[in-house]
């Protein structure tokens, strides 16, 4: 009996002048035959009869063909047998033989009855380097857990939609699900804020709707994503709505789960690292701080106080000691933060403006409520962009103040300290376990 339970050993077997044994010459021997040759094994096929490619194998005898039913006792000898014959109870006799004789046995017809496989693919690393090849291999495996390779092929998706949260630009930044899912598409309909380094990825069979370019008003676009979505899918086909950040973090994302679930269409949906999350964080600049702050408002500002059509309370936040996390703000910034100063907001707040968050062309710029409209305009800065407006400001001068340039937060996430103390094993500067680096 087999362990099925643990995990198998991976070995690479030198086969050079061994002997192996191949029971059964139909066309699953005649896969296998070509790579035991090219790795120098002897082989010796037993069947009575041969493959036309065995045959001509044997013919040039680059084989040894014994032209008979395996018979106990053939092992003897051999390195390594393969059971490839078409009787299971024939291959599972074999399969005892060869282990009683302590021989690796490899199961054509069933892998959990076996104890030895040969992999479908074989990923060989060897880059000279050991530290560089077993990053590669960690980099495959990856992403063949994540889907990135190979999901398309043998899955068993029909139809269907699946809602993805893309993070704020950087792809590393979306989440291993879907990431996998994105990898099974068959059509992506893509926002201009999802990671657009992804969609580069995808085989070239994959239909890209791109739904920045969709030329009509937003409520017709909208209504022109949702009818993609459901034609799509009731054609059978599989559906990503790549969007950035979180799909239900102002991203319409349940305006297109209800679309597809009137049409009777199968919705999963996948969280995203929401931009007004992520974007200060990248930057360094926390939402709360233990002490300062211990709440935080996410508002999206495409619509500017005054206008009939806000449902923001404008003057509840001005009072208040939160942190305000403004999405869309950029055009309307001078009449953000001069409604934010008339009901109460100090003009002296700390705010902080982010653009590009987590892309190579992130930019921050820091100022005060009274003069922060200016400032952003004088720099550029343009959408996509996080205004924070609140104390933790504060802690961000903190921590720009300790790393080395840029201040701004790098956009992939790494903070470097201005002066590095001696560290050795994650241990800092001062403890025990330091050793000062050799001179
Ligand atoms: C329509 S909202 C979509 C928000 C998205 N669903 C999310 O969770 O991040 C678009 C706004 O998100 C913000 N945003 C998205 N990605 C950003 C990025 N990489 N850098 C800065 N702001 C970003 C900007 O305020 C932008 O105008």
């Amino acid at each position: 009996m087999v362990a099925t339970d643990r995990a198998p050993y991976l070995l690479a077997l030198r086969l050079a002048g061994r002997r192996v044994v191949v029971a059964g010459g139909g066309n699953v021997a005649a896969r296998r035959v070509p790579a035991l040759l090219d790795a120098g094994a002897e082989v010796i096929v037993i069947s009575p009869g041969l493959s036309p490619a065995l045959d001509d194998l044997a013919t040039g005898g680059r084989i040894a063909w014994t032209a008979r039913e395996y018979a106990s006792g053939d092992c003897a000898g051999a390195w390594l047998v393969c059971a490839c014959t078409d009787d299971p109870a024939v291959n599972a006799a074999i399969a005892a033989e060869a282990d009683a004789a302590r021989i690796w046995c490899v199961r054509a017809d069933d892998a959990a009855a076996s104890r030895a496989w040969t992999p479908e693919v074989r990923v060989g690393v060897l880059t000279g380097d050991p530290r560089r090849s077993a990053g590669i291999r960690d980099a495959l495996v990856g992403a063949l857990s994540s889907g990135a390779v190979g999901a398309r092929r043998g899955r068993r998706r029909n139809g269907g939609v699946a809602l993805v949260g893309g993070g704020p630009g950087d792809p590393g930044l979306i989440t291993v699900r879907g990431r996998a899912l994105l990898a099974e598409a068959d059509v992506v309909v893509a926002d201009r804020l999802a990671p657009q380094s992804l969609l580069a990825e995808l085989p070239a069979d994959v239909e890209i709707v791109d739904a920045a370019k969709i030329p009509r008003g937003r409520a017709m676009a909208q209504e022109y994503i949702n009818s993609v979505l459901v034609s799509r899918a009731r054609a059978g086909r599989f559906v990503v709505r790549l969007k950035g950040g979180d799909p239900f973090v102002f991203g319409r994302g349940a305006e297109e789960l209800l679309a597809c679930l009137r049409a009777g269409i199968a919705v999963t949906v996948v969280p995203g690292v929401s931009s007004a999350i992520a974007v200060p964080g990248i930057a360094g600049v926390p939402l709360t701080h233990r002490g300062v702050v211990q709440e935080f408002h996410v508002i999206s500002a495409h619509v500017p106080p005054g206008d009939e059509r806000s449902t923001v309370d404008w003057a509840a936040l001005g009072p208040s000691p939160a942190t305000l996390v403004l999405l869309m703000a950029t055009e309307h910034l001078q009449l953000i933060t001069d409604a934010l100063m008339r009901h109460g907001r100090d003009p002296k707040s700390p705010v902080s403006v982010i653009a590009d968050g987590t892309l190579p062309t992130q930019r921050k710029i820091t100022a005060t409520l009274d003069t922060v409209a200016h400032d952003a305009a004088e720099a550029g800065i343009r959408p996509p962009a996080v205004v924070v407006v609140g104390e933790v400001v504060t802690i961000a001068a903190q921590i720009a103040e300790l790393c080395s340039s840029p201040a701004d937060g790098a956009p992939g996430g790494t903070f470097l300290p201005r002066d590095r103390p001696a560290q050795v094993n994650g241990a800092a500067h001062g403890n025990d376990l330091v050793r000062r680096p050799a001179q």
